[in-house]
C-alpha cells in the first residue's frame, strides 16, 4: 500500500484494504457509539501502515466464542469497552500488572500467540495530564466517584505517587469500598473517601491540588446539570478534570475556568489510552495530534 499524498484521509485509506491488512478493533455492548475506530483508522492512515480497526458488536454470552475469534483469525489486537472490561480477563493468557491490579482489561496484544491483556485507562489518564504540563507526584488528589472509571484512576495516581489520595461518592458505601480496595497498593499514600456532600466533601475538594470526576454527571443528554461539587469549592491553582467527553466543556469544568482553575476534558484520557495501545500493538509513536483531530471531528459530526 502506498502512502496517501493528500493527509490522513483514513476513511479512503480502509479501502484499500488488501490481503496483508492487519486488523485490530474493539468490543463493545453496544459498540456503536465507540470513537476509536476513526480515531485509529486515522492513525494507521497517517503513518501508512496497511492496518485497519473495525467495531464488533460482542453480546455479553458471546464474549468467549469472541476471544476464540481473535485467536482463530489472527485478529492483532482489540480494545475492550463497556460492559466487557472485567469478563474478558478469564478468556486472556497473561495480564500485565495494571490489569491484575484492576481484573480489568482495555486492551488485548495477540504477541507470540499469546493473548496479553493490559489496562491504558489509567496511563492514559496520566498521559493527558503530562501533556498540558501537570504531574501528580507530590500532589493531592480527589476522584469523585466510584465506579470502575475511579478505579483506573485511582491506581494510576497511587503509582504516581500522590501524597494524599480522596475518593469522594454519592453513594458513600462504595467510596469506601474503593478506598480499601486501592489502599492494598497505596504504600504510605493516605487514602480517604467520604460523601458528596457536607463540609467533609468540601475540605477533600478545596485541598486538592487535582479534582478528577470520573461520574457520568454533565454528560450528553442531561447536560444541563448543575456541577457535580459546588463551584465555590474550586479555585485557581487547582487542576479540574473531567473525563466526560461529550459535551466537551460540562459544567464542572465551566465553572472550574470561571474559577481560574485549569481544566482537562475528557478527550485527553480517551486519545491517550488509544495512543498507549496503538503503540503497544504497531511499536511506533502514535501520531497523537492525529488521533485527537478525527476524535473531535467525528463528535462533531454527532453534532
Ligand atoms: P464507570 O464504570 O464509568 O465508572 P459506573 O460504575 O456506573 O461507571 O459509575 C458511575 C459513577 O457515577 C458512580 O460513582 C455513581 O455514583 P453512585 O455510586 O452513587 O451510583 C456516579 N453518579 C452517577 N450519577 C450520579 C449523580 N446524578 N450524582 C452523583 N453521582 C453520580
Amino acid at each position: 500500500m502506498m502512502r496517501p499524498s493528500t493527509g490522513p484521509d483514513w476513511q479512503n485509506w480502509c479501502g484499500k484494504m488488501d490481503g496483508k491488512t492487519t486488523v485490530t478493533g474493539v468490543f463493545g455492548w453496544p459498540v456503536e457509539h465507540s470513537l476509536s475506530p476513526p480515531m485509529h483508522n486515522a492513525a494507521f492512515a497517517t503513518l501508512g501502515l496497511n492496518w485497519v480497526y473495525v467495531p464488533f458488536a460482542v453480546r455479553p454470552e458471546e464474549l468467549g466464542a469472541a476471544i476464540s475469534g481473535v485467536r482463530a483469525l489472527g485478529v492483532r489486537g482489540i480494545n475492550v469497552t463497556i460492559p466487557h472490561k472485567g469478563a474478558v480477563i478469564e478468556f486472556l493468557d497473561e495480564l500485565d500488572e495494571t490489569a491484575t491490579a484492576l481484573q480489568a482489561a482495555n486492551t488485548i496484544d495477540m504477541s507470540g500467540g499469546k493473548l496479553v491483556g493490559y489496562n491504558t485507562d489509567g496511563p492514559g489518564f496520566v498521559a493527558s495530564m503530562r501533556e498540558i504540563g501537570w504531574g501528580a507526584s507530590g500532589r493531592a488528589a480527589t476522584i469523585i466517584g466510584a465506579g470502575g472509571a475511579s478505579r483506573s484512576i485511582a491506581a494510576a495516581m497511587l503509582q504516581e505517587k500522590v501524597t494524599r489520595l480522596s475518593i469522594i461518592n454519592r453513594t458513600v458505601a462504595k467510596a469506601e469500598a474503593l478506598a480499601e480496595l486501592v489502599s492494598a497498593g497505596a504504600g504510605d499514600v493516605e487514602v480517604l473517601w467520604g460523601g458528596l456532600t457536607g463540609s467533609e466533601a468540601e475540605q477533600h475538594t478545596r485541598d486538592a491540588d487535582i479534582i478528577i470526576d470520573c461520574t457520568s454527571v454533565g454528560m450528553y443528554p442531561h447536560e444541563a446539570v448543575a456541577p457535580v461539587v459546588p463551584e465555590e469549592w474550586l479555585h485557581e491553582g487547582q487542576l479540574v478534570c473531567d473525563l466526560t467527553y461529550n459535551p466537551l466543556e460540562t459544567t464542572l469544568l465551566r465553572a472550574a475556568r470561571e474559577r481560574g482553575a485549569e481544566v482537562l476534558d475528557g478527550t485527553g484520557m480517551l486519545v491517550h489510552q488509544g495512543a498507549i495501545a496503538f503503540e503497544q500493538w504497531t511499536g511506533e509513536t502514535a501520531p497523537v495530534a492525529a488521533m485527537r483531530r478525527a476524535l473531535l471531528a467525528a463528535l462533531q459530526g454527532r453534532g
